[in-house]
């Protein structure tokens, strides 16, 4: 592949924007690549880069275009939005309508306030959960990413994870002491330490996928719901890439666990910036201007935001058999990665779930651990990323992120990706 010209806008880039890129992971660094694609366009399941290389897209904005680039139900109701103009800061019917559906999708939100990033959404119930507990620490799991707040980044998955650190620079010796951690998926860990801490809440992605995905045990999320139950403590899961991904409610439908407070992003917005977060009446009934925890935005509820999430999510809410066409092409593409795992002794775990997958390089039969995630083989994660790329397939440039399914990704796009996988264990066997 030629990639001329994504290397002479990255040299240009590097020299402006810090690290030439507006968010770590896109850098490719950590895959051994110089320089990143730069995408000029997209269409359904593919991507196009500015040198005219075409990939099939595995990314997919990191969760929003579920749908795949451009759909075309989408596009209709923006380009009629966009005409009506694009930011008041006065309310709109439509932020009612999307705030009615997200409420009729996700089982345990009665109230939901939409927010511009997932970022916001996660820091504000954090905020809500302190002053409903009236408790001022928090736990979070070591590997989860809850986007970049600054209670939120101690132990961090993602971009940190994937850049070779887990806590920020920049926090406050106070942002340390409040922030508890503990490693996902140990529930004595956790009931040791309510007994002797205070905690306002305990904050999980239900799925974990920023540390690669990794497959929640029900009993671990149901025994998080009954020691919060127990140390009124607040649960909130962070759906902002499980909500509407894993099944139209999110993880807690698929699970059948009612959390406090949920965080959304990324679907919600059908591809244009946006968050929320939402939960029972009485505690989001504590945010302003109803209650004194204050939280605001500009472009909270951006009308051309919730146009293409209220579009999308509608989409999904009557389409329920996308969810089980997106989990059977995960197990059709996973069955072939295992496939060519023995056939060119490469050794390999794929964890899955819904639409998600991430394949680790490792000799474990199972990998649960953000210890078993950082043992996985980080080179032959880059050659298999460079391989694909090499052979018209973008998948994450980082073994701690997920791939993520879309609706566009038909038959012969998943053979083809599988012809591109062949190539890279080909590649990873040498
Ligand atoms: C689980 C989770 N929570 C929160 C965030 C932050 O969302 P945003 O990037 O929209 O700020 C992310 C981003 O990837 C995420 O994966």
């Amino acid at each position: 592949m030629n990639y001329k010209n994504s290397k002479d806008i990255f040299e240009k880039a590097v020299n402006i924007i810090p690290g030439g890129v507006n968010s770590p992971v896109r850098a490719f660094k950590s895959v051994e690549k110089e320089f990143p694609i730069f995408v000029k366009s997209a269409n359904k399941a593919h991507l196009m880069d500015e040198d005219g290389n075409k990939y099939i897209d595995f990314i997919q904005s990191w969760g929003p275009m579920i749908l795949g680039h451009n759909d075309e139900r989408v596009i209709k109701a923006v380009q009629a939005a966009v005409l009506d103009g694009c930011s008041f800061g006065l309310p709109t019917k439509k932020e009612v309508e999307l705030a009615e559906l997200i409420i009729s999708m996700v089982p345990s939100i009665e109230k939901v306030r939409l927010t511009t990033s997932g970022t916001e959404a996660t820091m504000a119930a954090v905020r809500v959960a302190r002053a409903y507990t009236k408790k001022n620490k928090i736990l979070k799991f070591e590997g989860c990413y809850h986007g970049h707040s600054d209670s939120l980044l101690v132990a961090a998955g993602s971009g940190l994870l994937t850049e070779g650190y887990q806590d920020s620079n920049g926090l406050t010796e106070g942002v340390l002491k409040d922030t508890l951690t503990l490693p996902f998926g140990n529930l004595e860990k956790v009931e040791k330490l309510m007994e002797k801490e205070e905690i306002a809440c305990i904050i999980v992605e239900p799925i974990p996928a920023n540390m690669g995905l990794i497959e929640t045990k029900k009993e671990y999320l149901e025994g998080l719901r009954k020691l919060c139950t127990e140390h009124n403590t607040l649960l909130i899961f962070d759906e902002v890439i499980s909500g509407f991904r894993i099944a139209a409610g999110g993880a807690q439908e698929h699970y059948g666990i009612t959390p406090d407070l949920t965080t959304l992003g990324k679907i919600i917005g059908g591809g244009y910036p946006v968050g929320a977060f939402g939960g029972k009446r009485e505690i989001m009934d504590m945010i302003a201007p109803v209650g004194d925890v204050y939280h605001a935005g500009t472009l909270s509820g951006n009308p051309i935001s919730v146009t293409a999430g209220f579009e999308t999510l509608s989409i999904l809410k009557n389409t329920p058999s996308l969810y089980t066409d997106l989990e059977a092409k995960v197990d059709y593409i996973v069955e072939g990665i295992y496939k060519l795992s023995e056939k060119y002794n490469v050794p390999v775990c794929v964890n899955k779930a819904g639409s998600l997958f991430t394949i680790f390089f490792t000799d474990k039969k199972k990998v649960e651990t953000l210890e078993d995630v950082m043992a996985s083989d980080t080179t032959k994660y880059s050659k298999y990323f460079n391989a694909m790329l090499e052979n018209g397939v973008v998948v994450p440039p980082s073994k701690f992120e997920a791939h993520f399914m879309g609706a566009t990704h038909n038959e012969e796009i998943l053979n083809e990706t599988l012809s591109a996988m062949e190539k890279a264990f080909i590649e990873i066997s040498k």
